[in-house]
């Protein structure tokens, strides 16, 4: 459904959460080779999002934890992100360096301990999965992007194109405010600019495609600008907090280019990187299980009357 509108209709997602969910959670439960009666609590999450979205998941996490007398979780999405790295890696905990970078957020904060974050820099105007899913469009590749473009950024040999990293002056002093920040919509542009100047057309329904090299060389340009802007960011915040670990997460975590960029940049620092493995790099409801469960400890349950919010800054921020 994203696919044929080009990207994700409020509306419609809420409509297909709707016929999605009780499915949904009846194959999870039996995969899992239990039932209802085996759940011990219910995590939800309920921001940052779609409302509409969000309200369907809330409405029926509420249901099943009053039905079952069970405590119910609220989790919020990114920290979501933040718990998804250790379910594949164990050594993947506190203290690191977090980047996340998905398709509505890119947070970089430096994580001392779980429920602990110093929110470092965030993008001022795109996030990073939003910036591929737009320069996917502007190549003529499918919704969601990233991985397209990843995959045609592979076929470059070479790239006639070179972008400018955004906000990565080296006279950038920390404690200044674009120290951390990131900024992503003129490298969108600039990307625009160079689709135009090379009068790339969308590729051809069938056949070959005459300027498939084109394409694939704009799409390394780009991928190699944001992927260069990440690891100098990350760069900075592990080296400040003398962090061993760096912690991906996010859709965009998926990338290849970015993990290898990151750990290339933060090796000097005797640092390691963790990627999740794509399943758990993007949504997935392991993740907020496992926040939530985390959240469930601390005694963190939610009343029933829990709310859907379509943004609420990240729980357990310290000052920056
Ligand atoms: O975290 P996520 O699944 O959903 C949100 O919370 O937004 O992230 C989705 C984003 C999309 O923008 C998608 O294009 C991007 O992750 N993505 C990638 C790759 N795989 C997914 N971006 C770059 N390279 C990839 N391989
Ligand atoms: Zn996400």
């Amino acid at each position: 459904m994203h696919r044929i509108f080009g990207g994700v209709v409020p509306e419609i997602a809420s409509r297909a959460h709707l016929t999605a969910i009780v499915p949904v959670v009846e194959r999870a439960l039996a995969e899992a080779s239990t039932t209802l009666r085996g759940i011990d609590a219910v995590a939800v999450t309920n921001t940052p999002g779609l409302v509409g979205a969000l309200l369907v998941g809330v409405s029926f996490g509420k249901s099943v934890a009053f039905a079952r007398g069970v405590p119910l979780v609220g989790v919020h999405h990114m920290e979501g992100h933040l718990f998804a790295t250790a379910l594949d890696h164990a050594e993947a905990v506190p203290p690191f360096t977090a980047l996340l970078v998905s398709g509505g957020h890119t947070l970089l904060l430096d994580v001392e301990a779980w429920g602990r974050y110093r929110m470092l820099g965030s993008t001022r105007d795109d996030a990073a999965g939003e910036a591929f899913d737009k320069v996917a469009k502007l190549l003529g590749l499918p919704y969601p992007g990233g991985r397209h473009v990843e995959a045609l950024a592979k076929e470059a040999v070479g790239s006639e194109f070179r972008f400018s990293r955004p906000m990565t002056r080296r006279d950038q002093r920390l404690g200044d405010a674009d120290f951390f920040d990131m900024s992503f919509s003129g490298l969108k542009t600039a990307v625009l600019h160079a689709v135009r100047d090379a009068r790339l057309l969308n590729p051809p329904e069938h056949g070959a495609d005459p300027q498939r090299a084109l394409r694939a060389s704009i799409a390394a340009a780009f991928q190699d600008a944001l992927v260069d802007t990440l690891a100098e960011k990350t760069y900075r915040a592990a080296q400040i907090f003398g962090r061993t670990r760096v912690v991906l997460g996010g859709g965009v975590a998926c990338n290849r280019t970015l993990a290898a960029r990151v750990s290339e940049r933060v090796t000097p620092l005797g640092a390691l990187v963790y990627a999740p493995s794509p399943r758990l790099a993007t949504d997935n409801a392991a993740m907020i299980a496992r926040a939530g469960l985390f959240r469930l400890e601390r005694g963190d349950i939610a009343a029933l009357d829990l709310n859907a919010y379509a943004s609420l800054p990240l729980p357990g921020l310290v000052a920056a």
